[in-house]
């Protein structure tokens, strides 16, 4: 089945639902069982892990989004969680324990890294940040006790490309499992297990919702083993999204292909725009001939969403602030994927520590929504004249 088909299809069972064409929303804690050995038996093998046993294991709204998306990143089972977030710490916290080591990138999504310096140190994890170029020589980084190489790619503030196959090729002679939040490329756009991935997360918030209206997040395992690890984890985290928000997830998946192709027409009329504007230094986007990641992005991704960053000449912040505070469509404001465009400082140069942002001027982040690409444009030329004061 091709994405575009399994995206209308996926997660749906209107057989066992009156013929209703999508999966009705199940509210629920209690579930109840007829006898006391069918009770039993909704804790025994796969019931355990796909059954309906009780609500803070999921009802069959949240297994629809979970399979669904599943189904698309072609893992063997997913895990539906209660943010982004929580799809990224769950799936760290599944795979370690104390004294272990973690290799982490570093250019990840900042609250990953604040879970691994001040959450995972106090049990005892130690973590190790790596160059996002590193490639195959993060394999002089991994010692006995590393369980995890997690990756992101692009990086979702300064957008470099990793080599995905050739690290997960080193972490696996390792015995490690690769973890990647793979939000940026979303399933559609980057195949996370023919490139070695084991475990990936997607922030279901950004472009699988679509309609910056909710928080969710989903997590999938490559092997059956590990998403069954995933699912203890979660559970015992208590750790689950509420089913309103998987309908709504499942409702914004439906067409997150159509506007992924927008959102990537747009997003590339824009970024060439502003590569050719006096005022921008790099325009941070792989999709762009020239940039750093554009071969590896070529060789690995089918597709680029619309966030990227601009590294402006200037790195006068009132200057910066004229420029964007008057904006009429890109709206100040954190998250990403939704309709609307968006902008946000990036700071790149206070988070790194193994690979320093050392290039000057203001970094901004855009995220390219759906609205007519020339009214963006004329947007972005006026914040220009603002800047020149
Ligand atoms: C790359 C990336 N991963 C994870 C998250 C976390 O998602 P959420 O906001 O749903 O917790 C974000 C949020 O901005 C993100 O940018």
């Amino acid at each position: 089945m091709k994405d575009d088909t399994r995206l209308v299809h996926a997660g749906k069972d209107p057989e066992h639902h009156y013929g209703i064409v999508n999966m009705p929303v199940y509210r629920a804690s209690t579930v109840l069982s007829p006898t006391l050995s069918a009770f039993k038996a909704r804790a025994e093998g796969d019931r355990k892990y796909r059954g309906v046993r009780y609500g803070a294991y999921g009802t069959p709204t949240t297994f629809a989004l979970a399979d669904a998306v599943a189904g698309l990143e072609g893992g063997a089972g997913a895990v539906a969680t209660a943010s982004g977030l929580s799809a990224v710490t769950m799936a760290l916290a599944a795979f370690v324990r104390q004294g272990d080591h973690i290799l982490m990138v570093d250019s990840v999504y900042s609250p990953t890294r604040e879970f691994c310096d001040a959450m995972l140190a106090r049990f005892g994890v130690e973590t190790t940040y790596y160059d996002p170029l590193i490639g195959e020589s993060i394999e002089g980084l991994i010692r006995p006790e590393t369980r995890i190489v997690f990756c992101e790619s692009p990086g979702s503030l300064t957008f470099e490309v990793q080599d995905i196959p050739a690290i997960a090729a080193a972490a696996h002679r390792h015995g490690a499992v690769v973890l990647l939040d793979n939000t940026w490329a979303t399933p559609l756009f980057f195949k996370p297990f023919d490139h070695g991935v084991d475990v990936s997360i997607q922030a279901g918030t950004k472009y699988i919702s679509g309609h910056s209206d909710l928080v969710i997040g989903i997590v999938t395992a490559r092997t059956e083993e590990l998403f069954r690890r995933l699912k203890d984890t979660t559970f015992l985290f208590g750790d689950i999204p509420g089913p309103d928000d998987c309908y709504l997830a499942l409702r914004g998946l439906r067409s997150m292909g159509a506007r992924l192709r927008r959102h990537q027409e747009s997003a590339m009329t824009a970024a060439r725009w502003l590569q050719a504007r006096p005022e921008v230094r790099r325009v941070l986007f792989p999709a762009l001939p020239g940039d750093p990641g554009h071969d590896l992005w070529r060789r690995d991704f089918t597709g680029a969403s619309s966030l990227f960053g601009v590294v402006l000449e200037t790195g006068d912040e009132a200057a910066v602030a004229r420029m964007v505070d008057g904006y009429r469509y890109f709206k100040i404001g954190a998250s990403w994927g939704g309709y609307e465009s968006l902008v946000l400082p990036a700071n790149p140069k206070g988070v790194r520590t193994a690979a320093p942002w050392t290039a000057p001027g203001y970094v901004l982040r855009f995220h390219v929504g759906l609205e007519d690409p020339e009214d963006l444009i004329a947007d972005l030329a006026d914040g220009f004249m603002r800047l020149a004061g």
